[in-house]
């Protein structure tokens, strides 16, 4: 069953500006270990920090869980490169549907949550 959508856009620009301009201390505070050596492992890893950031929103807005924080989400992906994400919290039980897209200037993310 359904129990909620949620999507969410951002500029890449902005994730870019805000690690040019903090570094490790804001991709520690957004991103889990495994969400940073990906976007690493990428040339210009700026979108795919952004497609993360997006994924983030995406399933806080679907899950509506007040209390979620960004670490509680890790977005990776399987082996065919689709987005799979594990959130840290022991009352969840469902199922999340992630989509994640990018262009030149923005990062889109939906997310369906099933229980
Ligand atoms: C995988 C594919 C869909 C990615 O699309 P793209 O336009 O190159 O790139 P986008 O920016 O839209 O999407 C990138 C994101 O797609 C997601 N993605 C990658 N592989 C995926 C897969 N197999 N399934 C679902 N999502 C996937 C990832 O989250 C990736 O972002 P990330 O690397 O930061 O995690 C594309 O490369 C592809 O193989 N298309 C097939 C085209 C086709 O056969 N079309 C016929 C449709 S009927």
């Amino acid at each position: 069953m359904i129990k909620g959508t949620g999507v969410d856009i951002i500029e890449i620009s902005r994730i870019k500006k805000s690690v040019e301009t903090w570094g490790d201390h804001f991709l520690a505070r957004i991103f889990n270990p495994e969400e940073i050596a990906y976007a690493k492992a990428h040339t210009v890893p700026f979108q795919h920090y952004a497609g993360r950031f997006a994924a983030k929103e995406a399933i806080y807005k679907a899950l509506g869980d007040k209390t979620l924080s960004w670490k509680d989400v890790t977005v990776i992906n399987d082996k065919d490169g689709k987005p799979v994400c594990k959130i840290h919290k022991k009352a969840f039980k469902g199922k999340i549907h992630l989509s994640i897209s990018h262009s030149k200037y923005y990062a889109v993310a939906s997310a369906i949550v099933e229980e």
